[in-house]
């Protein structure tokens, strides 16, 4: 009895304990504290982008010793490797992304936030020029301000070659809305399969979902598509379910090109079980708005109808990058993106510092890769801070009559040791991808070779490792909730 007692005395601890815990972190989170005001005297960073490279920049960034203004047309941060898990309704939209001003409001000093897109840098007058492109505009229109610091993050753009009528009736997955509209067309091709008297090759076209590129983001997607098909599409339209067809069209010679070659052999062998169909040396030359032409290895072309077409190929640089490219011609010779030094300065500027996927570096275009030069960045930023600060210290012992040369010595330390920047160093922590039917592979880093899994477990670590790198408590719960929701009442197949 008495360990029954202290069983139970033990339990009511740990609950009220971790409830407790919990309520403050979530008190802390939502009530931010006042913060510094602007001080015209500290450097000015203005932040391009609310994505990974420029959320955790500002994440880190101590705000004691600058002003930060952040410029992005979303006023959110987006954790995109969930994002395929919102075109099927397994995740809710909003369960994975943060405000940025969750992320802001907890800084020391005031940070301005405008939800704008940049226009135009001028890295000789060192300014920026954004405008609100939002449906409500109001009438500031466009506004230049200067930095002593920009730090720029703007991602990508989706890569179409310049094929013909992919960007009218494809949908690509990047953003939020995309997944959005890809979950609307969806159920919208579904519907229209469904509908009376509806013609067989019709019902056939409109079943059949097309995902172009068969890099992880296709990938991902054609497996979340068929969990749809099996969890839920034959429940509550058994009328058509069995018409459903997936198709993922690749270029190269096999899928997944960055995995190790078991893992793409795995991928490959549960996409065959899975019924969806990979066409591989096969390349989209043209898309209609009801059917797409192939080419294959022997240059034969064909014609291929579907419902729905998802345009997954990869990455192109904005239009902004492009721009300011084209202003530092000697320095800026690649296309595919911004160099930058191993501190990433960006070539031919002066305090124009780039990251993630808009610069051409060494490393894939991942959110890892992103975030870690954010960490390293913030990291940077609070050394020159620190450096600055330093410097006046040491001005206003030098000016003082009553100066202590050891004071002076030890402030000179103390500066030297803050002047001093190492370079950027990418640690590469596996690769992960949900490949549909409770499956995931994992390409991990282990001591000096890689430990390759597929399967059951390696999904179990993809939801864990997810889970712990998701933004915010609130996220954990939002998304957890979701997959218990699913597992309970299945998926939402309502078309808003
Ligand atoms: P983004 O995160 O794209 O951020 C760019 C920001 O700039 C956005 O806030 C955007 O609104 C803003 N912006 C755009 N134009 C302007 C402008 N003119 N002015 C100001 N701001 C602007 N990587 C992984 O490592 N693991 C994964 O599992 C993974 N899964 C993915 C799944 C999907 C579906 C996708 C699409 C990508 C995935 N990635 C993954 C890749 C990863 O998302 C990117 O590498 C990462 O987002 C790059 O970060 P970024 O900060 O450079 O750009
Ligand atoms: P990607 O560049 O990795 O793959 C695009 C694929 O499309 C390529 O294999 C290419 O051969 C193919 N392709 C191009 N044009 C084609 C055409 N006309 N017809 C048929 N196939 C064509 O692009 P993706 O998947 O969008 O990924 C972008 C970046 O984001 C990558 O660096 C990737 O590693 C990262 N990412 C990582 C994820 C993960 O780790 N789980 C998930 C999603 C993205």
């Amino acid at each position: 009895r008495r360990f029954l007692q202290n069983f139970g005395r033990i339990t009511l601890i740990l609950v009220l304990g971790s409830t407790g815990a919990f309520l403050y972190v979530t008190r802390q989170a939502t009530h931010p504290g006042d913060q510094l005001p602007d001080d015209p005297a500290k450097p000015t960073v203005v932040v391009l982008g609310s994505g990974w490279g420029a959320t955790s920049f500002l994440k880190n960034l101590d705000t004691e010793e600058f002003n930060v203004v952040v410029v992005s047309p979303r006023n959110y941060f987006l954790f995109t490797p969930l994002l395929p898990s919102v075109t099927v309704g397994t995740l809710e939209p909003r369960s994975i992304i943060q405000p940025t001003r969750y992320i802001t409001r907890h800084k020391k000093r005031r940070v301005a936030v405008y939800e704008a897109e940049a226009q135009d840098v001028d890295p000789i007058k060192k300014t920026v020029t954004f405008q609100d492109l939002s449906d409500i505009r109001g009438a500031a229109g466009s506004v230049t301000i200067p930095y002593d610091y920009l730090v720029y993050a703007v991602g990508c753009e989706n890569q179409t070659f310049g094929i013909k009528g992919v960007t009218e009736h494809a949908c690509f997955l990047k953003e939020l809305s995309d997944a959005d509209k890809i979950r609307t067309k969806l159920l919208d091709c579904i519907e229209t399969a469904a509908f009376k008297d509806q013609p067989e090759a019709e019902v056939d076209r409109l079943m059949h979902m097309i995902v172009v590129g068969g890099g992880p983001t296709g990938v991902e997607y054609a497996g979340e598509l068929h969990d749809f098909l099996i969890d839920d599409l034959k429940k509550w339209y058994p009328e058509v379910a069995d018409r459903l067809r997936i198709t993922l069209i690749e270029a190269l010679p096999n899928v997944l090109p960055a995995f190790s070659k078991q893992l793409i052999q795995y991928t490959e062998s549960t996409f065959k079980e899975n019924k969806i169909d990979v066409l591989t040396r096969t390349m989209v030359k043209d898309v209609t708005d009801k059917s797409v032409i192939v080419q294959d290895a022997n240059k034969e072309t064909r014609e291929i109808p579907y419902g729905l077409l998802v345009w997954a190929t990869g990455n192109t640089s904005r239009q902004i990058t492009r721009n300011l490219m084209t202003k530092l011609p000697a320095a800026q010779t690649q296309r595919r993106g911004l160099l930058v030094d191993d501190y990433l300065c960006m070539l031919g500027t002066q305090g124009i510092y780039a990251l993630g996927d808009c610069t051409a570096t060494q490393y894939a275009p991942t959110a890892q890769v992103a975030s870690q030069e954010g960490i390293y960045l913030a990291q940077m930023f609070s050394k020159i801070g620190q450096k600055n600060k330093l410097e006046r210290q040491l001005a206003e012992l030098r000016a003082s009559p009553n100066a202590v040369a050891e004071e002076v010595e030890a402030v000179v330390k103390k500066l030297n040791r803050a002047s001093k920047q190492t370079p950027f160093h990418y640690s590469h922590q596996g690769s992960l991808a949900y490949i549909g039917s409770e499956k995931a592979i994992a390409d991990l880093p282990f001591f000096n070779g890689n430990f390759a899994s597929g399967g059951g477990a390696a999904m179990l670590f993809w939801r864990s490792a997810y889970i712990s790198t998701l933004y915010s408590v609130r996220n954990r719960t939002l998304v957890m909730a979701d997959w218990a929701k699913v597992k309970l009442f299945g998926r939402d197949v309502s078309r808003e």
